[in-house]
């Protein structure tokens, strides 16, 4: 094993050169003796040595404890004291150095080599200790990094998901005007075919088919803005959010057999003129207000949506008349949604592994996102909380977030 290398910072040169015998007798080598702390500080930096034996009135503009703390802060070698001054004020500023040692000229040979070994030992086990923190500590920020990259991946993953259910919804909104406006291209060539094509006739047609177009426009704003992320957090109408969620799926899951309906029980609730061409979705006055990111929580209520809906078509015939009720209720604070099913429930068996990533019952039609998604935007983003239950027909999920007030 290689010499453990020493450097003596002393300015008496007869007593520098009688350690520098001990020492050596020891088995240890002494790399140099300086009679100053700047010689030391600069000696320091270009040959390390294991350990500094420091007096601490020196020649030069520094004494041993201010060279000690110099070093402490930047070179990082153990320092051992060796002084004949013992007074308070002295073994305080020493202190601050956090010194391996501090020994009392004269020292017994012994007590120096004790001294210099457990220096060496403890310094050997605190280096061990801080680059066992730093691997800890660059292991944590990995995690953390892979952690942040899964979420995102999710998060990309979820919007692909619901941007299918939302081009589903499109291209089913988009079917009704585009067969109006093949009729009314169809009746203009009859029209004219007999004859009947005046200018009165050809501007009703335009007036049509623009209409259905403007319609078909309108559709296409509706969905790039569901898609677009939110920017910041902002308070935001939990009322209209949850209702254009509902509005762009209503075709769609009425189709299918489900009927899906918005209701307020908060007290003050008054219930508004009907908002869509159904005439199913209530919008009530006042409306409750929350804080956090609009367009992600229209996700979440699009993935609860979606789940009680799959949930429904699963029972197949068994549910014939498939119904989802959200109702949107206050509790002193606190904003409550519920989105109620019929379809029967959850498996107690899995109820508490929904929120968990990639948990999905439904083979390769299911991710098994949605929900752990909905958990991070709720819980994380929004500070609010979301759970499921078994509810007398289905599956209740409920959201609670804090009421905003201005
Ligand atoms: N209303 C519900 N009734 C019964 N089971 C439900 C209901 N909602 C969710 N689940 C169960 O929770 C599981 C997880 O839902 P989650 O939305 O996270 O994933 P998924 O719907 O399977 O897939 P995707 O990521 O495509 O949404 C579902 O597979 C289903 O078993
Ligand atoms: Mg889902």
């Amino acid at each position: 094993m290689d010499k453990k290398s020493v450097l003596i910072v002393e300015d008496e040169f007869i007593i520098a050169n009688a350690i520098k015998l001990i020492i050596q007798d020891m088995g240890y080598s002494v790399i140099d003796i300086v009679s100053s702390g700047e010689q030391a500080i600069e000696l320091v930096k270009t040959s390390t040595p294991d350990i500094i034996l420091m007096d601490i009135s020196l020649n030069g503009q520094m004494d041993g404890i201010e060279t000690a703390m110099k070093i402490r802060v930047s070179l990082d070698v153990p320092v051992i004291f060796l002084t004949s001054h013992v007074n308070d004020a002295l073994l305080q500023r020493a202190k601050l150095t956090e010194p391996f040692g501090y020994l009392l000229k004269p020292f017994q040979d012994k007590e120096l080599q004790t001294n210099i070994e457990m220096a060496l030992n403890r310094h050997n086990m605190e280096s061990k200790l801080k680059e066992l923190n730093r691997t800890l500590e660059n292991r944590v920020k990995e995690e953390v990094e892979l952690s942040r990259q899964k979420d995102y991946l999710l998060i990309q993953q979820s919007k692909m998901a619901s941007m299918g259910e939302m081009i589903g919804a499109i291209a089913h909104q988009w079917r009704q005007p585009l067969n109006a406006v093949a009729l009314y291209v169809q009746d203009a060539r009859d029209a004219y075919g007999c004859g009947e094509l005046d200018k009165a006739y050809l501007y009703e047609m335009v007036e049509n088919t623009l209409r259905q177009v403007e319609f078909m426009s309108n559709t296409i704003n509706d969905f790039t803005n569901f898609f677009k992320p939110s920017k910041e957090r902002m308070p935001f109408k939990i009322n209209t959010a949850i209702q254009e969620v509902i509005y762009l799926v209503y075709d769609l899951f009425t189709e299918s057999g489900i009927k899906i309906s918005l209701s307020c029980t908060y007290p003050e609730a008054v219930r508004k003129t009907t908002v869509s061409q159904t005439q199913a979705i209530c919008l009530c006055k006042p409306e409750l207000t929350v804080e956090g990111f609009e367009n992600e929580f229209k996700q979440v209520i699009l993935n609860v949506l979606c789940n009680a809906r799959d949930a429904i078509l699963s029972k197949g015939s068994a549910v014939e008349d498939g119904e989802i009720s959200v109702v949107l209720s206050k509790l002193a604070d606190m904003i409550i949604v519920e989105v109620r099913d019929n379809a029967g429930g959850i498996p107690t068996e899995v109820l508490d592994k929904l929120f968990e990533p990639y948990f999905t019952t439904k083979g390769a039609a299911g991710t098994g996102i949605g929900l752990y998604m909905s958990k991070i935007i709720i819980e994380s983003n929004m500070g609010g909380k979301i759970y499921a239950v078994n509810g007398e027909t289905g599956a209740v999920f409920t959201i609670e977030l804090n009421n905003f007030t201005a």
